[in-house]
């Protein structure tokens, strides 16, 4: 004689603790709303690297060289975008992170010249697809430990199957130099927090200083290149500006 034991069923192997139920449930609604999230930034990314390729790929034929010498684009890790959204207190709903996380898509695009980042911004800003939503000129207006760059948020928008998504994306501008400081000023201080010892401070901020001058230097050979030397014309695109 078998006793049925309420809640429990030969097929579920015995009743369901409090919740438990539910907890895959939400789980899964929980990753698939988040894939789904991020995925429509990967699509506004995936828009702003292609208009970049192309404008890479097109100067490059006209002879002169492109002015981007490399383009990186990166998602934010939804361990990233929670931690940016605790420390400007955004709560954690999909839709405020949306309207006040605005580098979730973001791209770097790195230059070889100072002007090149301009021209670049211009090229890019000046389509009618792509909004500008906000210009933060750290190359006129370095910040104080001398990181310079030209960031911008743009909105580009995204075809999907039933709605047209306006997708925000953080592109940062800036030279080799400017690269180069950045990524060794990140690399020597990220440890410190935001609380950099004054003498690693100063000297970053000097070789962010010897960095410029590089850059200015660069930039007025260009323009005397430029104004004397003849322009290639023609398919000079086989040759790659490297040489090699
Ligand atoms: P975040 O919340 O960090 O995005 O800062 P923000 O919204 O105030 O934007 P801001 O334009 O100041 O900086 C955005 C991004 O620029 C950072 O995430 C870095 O990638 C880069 N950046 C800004 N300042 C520095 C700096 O001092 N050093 C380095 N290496 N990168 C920087
Ligand atoms: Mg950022």
């Amino acid at each position: 004689m078998t006793i049925a034991h309420p809640g429990r069923t030969a097929s579920d192997g015995g009743p369901a603790a409090p919740g438990a139920r539910g907890e895959p449930e939400a789980l899964r609604e929980l990753t698939d709303g988040l894939a789904e999230f991020l995925m429509v930034y990967k699509f506004g990314l995936d828009e702003i690297s292609t208009k970049l390729t192309i404008l890479r790929e097109e100067l490059s034929h006209r002879g002169t060289g492109s002015p981007i010498e490399h383009v990186s684009p990166r998602l934010k890790t939804p361990a990233s975008i929670t931690a940016k959204a605790r420390r400007i207190g955004c709560p954690l709903v999909f839709d405020d992170l949306r309207s006040r996380i605005r580098d979730i898509a973001g791209i770097r695009v790195v230059c070889g010249f100072i002007s090149d980042v301009y021209t670049v911004a211009d090229m890019l800003t000046r389509q009618p697809d792509v909004r500008l939503l906000q210009v933060k000129d750290y190359v006129a207006a370095p910040k104080p430990n001398g990181y310079r760059s030209l960031h911008l948020i743009v909105e580009i928008p995204v075809f999907l199957s039933d709605r047209v998504a306006a997708v925000p994306v953080e592109v940062q501008l800036r030279t080799v130099a400017m690269d180069f400081w950045a990524s060794l000023e990140h690399k020597l201080s990220y440890k410190y927090d935001d609380d950099i010892p004054a003498r690693l401070h100063d000297e970053l901020t000097a070789a962010a200083e010897d960095a410029m001058r590089l850059d200015q230097r660069m930039e007025l050979l260009q323009q005397e290149i430029r104004g004397t030397a003849p322009t290639t014309a023609g398919p000079a695109a086989a040759v790659r500006p490297d040489g090699w």
